[in-house]
């Protein structure tokens, strides 16, 4: 049965166990549209509220995305000319040629207009076909090879996180710089992202730098970002826009655009290796990091004696530098010691994850685990991650 029908007012449902009987009253069409008026207004007002809109796609922080906006922009521009066109046409013919009182001749009865069909066929081709030019030129730019002095980042989507490795900047022992979740990239030069998948699909997408891309286990796919220089010094937020199970929503990351001084310093400190500490909370919290943490993460470690070694497994978050992210748990929480403590004894408290499904040796990871470690082992731990700056 169409519900529709039984709460459409004075409607009187009858041969059915929903027999209902409403009170007949006619809903006076003036306070509709008042209602409907206010609701629209309300709606424009409210969405218009927030001036903090860090995920707009209609303010361009990239060459890339000023392309994309220039194109949008000009289909709207034709978009709105034909809408307006179309109904000032519609409410012409409405009243002019509206039935009067008194006046019961039929119209004239017509049947088919070649003419009328060529023109409104020919039209609407013509104005596709305008579109099409800088559609395609746009496309075709956005997706050529980028060229000339490129960073390249290689991005890997993990359920529920992301990995970017820089291929090109390498420290001594011939390692590349690794990090999570925090993007960082120079403005006013081109980062080409290769990006892939080792479970399911995910996606790429901070709309102020580009457009959405996936990635796909088993394939590479690419992406450009140009930051404009003045966009030097913002922290853009992006996410996974692909659904990719329990953690998605909290599969966040951030892009922070920095000057080229600032990259490029903050590149060579990520390629140094974090201390191993000889004394106090912290080296009593390497021991458990050494005995729980390195069976998922990694890092690259000076020991005391000067000699460099990369410890763990490359499973989870590269953690070498874990002290100088701004968040945790994919750039779902800002990195307080506060929240880093409520994450390490209890991660899917914070985000939807299923450890319990984990199986390292299948390489099936969905998850930090609770290792029920004690409160003084985890402000250990926390002491730790905090000093590796
Ligand atoms: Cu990854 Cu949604």
């Amino acid at each position: 049965m169409d519900l529709r029908v039984l709460y459409h007012p004075g409607v009187v449902v009858h041969g059915s166990r929903c027999d209902v009987k409403l009170p007949r009253r006619k809903p006076s069409p003036r306070r509709s549209a008042v209602r409907l008026v206010l609701l629209v207004v309300a709606a424009v007002a409210l969405a218009s509220c927030s001036s903090v809109l860090p995920q707009s796609s209609l303010n361009p922080k990239s060459v890339e995305t000023q392309k994309i906006d220039e194109l949008w922009r000009l289909v709207l521009g034709i978009a709105t000319f034909i809408f307006v066109a179309v109904q000032l046409a519609l409410v012409v013919s409405i009243v002019k040629w509206r039935s009067r009182e008194g006046d019961d001749t039929e119209p004239r009865q017509i049947h088919g207009n070649t003419r009328l069909e060529i023109v409104w066929t020919l039209i609407p081709a013509v104005i596709l076909a305008v579109v099409a030019v800088p559609t395609l030129r746009t496309l075709f730019e956005l997706r050529a090879p980028a060229e000339g002095d490129v960073l390249r980042v290689k991005v890997t989507g993990h359920q529920w996180w992301w990995e970017f490795e820089y291929p090109d900047i390498v420290g001594p022992d011939g390692r590349p710089l690794v990090t999570a979740n925090e993007l960082h990239i120079p403005a006013g030069k081109t980062t080409e992202l290769e990006m892939t998948s080792v479970d399911v699909i995910h996606s790429f997408w901070v709309p102020p730098l580009a457009g959405k891309r996936d990635l796909v286990p088993g394939r590479l796919t690419y992406l450009k970002l140009t930051p404009l220089e003045s966009a030097a010094g913002e922290v853009i937020p992006g996410q996974c826009a692909e659904y990719c199970w329990l953690g998605h929503a909290d599969m966040r990351f951030r892009v922070f655009v920095d000057a080229p001084a600032d990259f490029d310093a903050w590149a060579a400190a990520q390629l140094e290796p974090a201390q191993v500490p000889t004394e106090g909370p912290a080296a009593a919290g390497f021991e458990t990091f050494m005995g729980t943490c390195t069976a998922c993460h990694q890092a690259k470690v000076a020991n005391p004696d000067g000699t460099v070694e990369v410890v763990g497994t490359r499973i989870g978050p590269d953690l070498t530098h874990f002290g100088s992210r701004a968040t945790l748990g994919a750039a779902i929480l800002e990195n307080t010691d506060e929240h880093l403590r409520a994450w390490i004894d209890d991660p899917s408290q914070l985000k939807a994850m299923a450890p319990e499904l984990n199986d390292l040796q299948a390489g099936r990871v969905l998850g930090m685990p609770d290792y029920g470690l004690t409160p003084q082992q985890i402000s250990e731990l926390v002491a730790l991650l905090q000093s590796w700056k």
